[in-house]
């Protein structure tokens, strides 16, 4: 008998059978919170009416069209949509439909990169200004003894870090590494795969501070579920690369641009992204309020709809045990949540851009039942 490789392991025990906005129905008919929309994909919900007749149009009509071997219309029409909502400097797309992640057991990787503190608070348990002169000057010596900055091609960073714990990046770092960027002509890249199209409470997360990227990747909730990511610089950039070089066989596949395009378009027409600064704004408070008092919860921190609770011990310690016990308390209340951080100490919530007030609320009630029931067992 074929089996499962447990290479792929899932999170929670649901079975899902059905989906439609932040709900996710499994086999057995029962209806859950969908609080990880897909680890930030289904930014327009599950099966948005739009984004299911755009795609099933396209199915019927050309699901594959190889952009390597010719051109197609939903490729050329993404592109379009996307020049309006990109900074204007990145004028030139490059699309693919993956990213990269984890290092653990995947030595040895790419030479030449190398990793700089990232000015976490919390973590050090230093205020912010004072997390982001250590983070600077650790990148100032990195740039000293480990790649001179004439060998150092980029800065990529994550605006606000998603696996590694939902922590936003000060603004303060943020032009620190423009500015070093700008100093020694080193390109500044920013990975908005799970922070972008809208899920900070801005279209894209590096607009809450004044910087500008150099390259922006994009993916996840860009085209509403279906496979898309894509890379955006300047055509002047671009054109310093060969033409043909780069693709892949499902890159900018027909039926998940048509269902970018369509995700784009109700973004912009459903005023998505600022239903998310409200809603995120709602749930946030929400969250404290779970927190407060139950001094095992050591920070709630976010932005938008990207929110995150950090538990620690009563010493301080990281708490993964009390997270995990509060992430699957929670999927018996119905309420499905994902964990992050280095040490699976943090319950991420992160809904679909449409969620509504009374959703947010019916998810932090089971959040509230779940972390009462997880201190209790602790
Ligand atoms: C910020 C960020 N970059 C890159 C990736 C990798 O994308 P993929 O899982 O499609 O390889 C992820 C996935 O979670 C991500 O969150």
């Amino acid at each position: 008998m074929t089996t499962l490789s447990p290479l792929l392991k899932q999170a929670t025990p649901v079975q899902a059978a059905s989906g439609r906005g932040v709900h996710l129905i499994d086999t057995a008919g029962r209806d859950y919170l969908d609080f990880t929309a897909g680890i930030g994909v289904t930014s327009t919900g599950h099966c948005h009416p739009k984004i299911v007749a755009a795609a099933q149009a396209q199915v019927a009509t050309l699901i594959d069209s190889q952009y390597t071997t010719v051109m197609h219309e939903p490729l050329q029409h993404l592109v379009a949509e996307l020049g309006k909502v990109l900074p204007p400097q990145l004028d030139s797309v490059f699309f693919a439909n993956s990213g990269t992640k984890f290092r653990t057991g995947f030595a040895s990787l790419m030479g030449g990169v190398h990793l700089a503190p990232f000015p976490s608070p919390l973590r050090y348990g230093w205020d912010e200004q004072t997390a982001v002169t250590f983070a600077l000057n650790e990148l100032d010596f990195i740039l000293q003894t480990l790649t001179a900055p004439s060998d150092t091609a980029a800065f990529i960073i994550e605006p606000v870090l998603g696996e590694g714990g939902y922590i936003p990046a000060p603004a303060s770092f943020l032009d620190g590494l423009r500015e070093r960027a700008d100093g020694y002509g080193i390109l500044l890249i920013l990975d908005e795969v799970q922070t972008g199209i809208g899920w900070t409470g801005k279209f894209w997360a590096h607009q809450h501070c004044d910087i500008a990227p150099d390259i922006l990747i994009t993916a996840k909730g860009i085209a509403s579920g279906f496979p898309l990511s894509g890379i955006a610089a300047s055509s002047a950039m671009m054109s310093k690369a060969l033409p043909g070089s780069q693709g892949g066989t499902y890159g900018a596949n027909a039926v998940a641009c048509a269902a970018a395009v369509a995700t784009l378009r109700v973004i912009e027409e459903d005023g998505v992204v600022a239903n998310c600064a409200a809603m995120g704004a709602r749930q946030r408070s929400g969250l404290k309020k779970v927190a407060a008092g139950t001094g095992r919860i050591a920070e709630v921190r976010g932005l938008g709809l990207m929110l995150a609770t950090e538990f620690s011990t009563a010493d301080g310690a990281p708490d993964p045990a009390l997270a995990a016990a509060a992430q699957r308390i929670a999927v018996e209340e119905g309420l499905l949540l994902l964990t992050c951080g280095p040490w699976n100490n943090v319950v991420r919530m992160i809904p679909a851009l449409v969620i509504n007030a009374e959703e947010v609320d019916a998810g932090l009630a089971a959040w509230d039942r779940a972390v009462t029931r997880a201190l209790g067992q602790n």
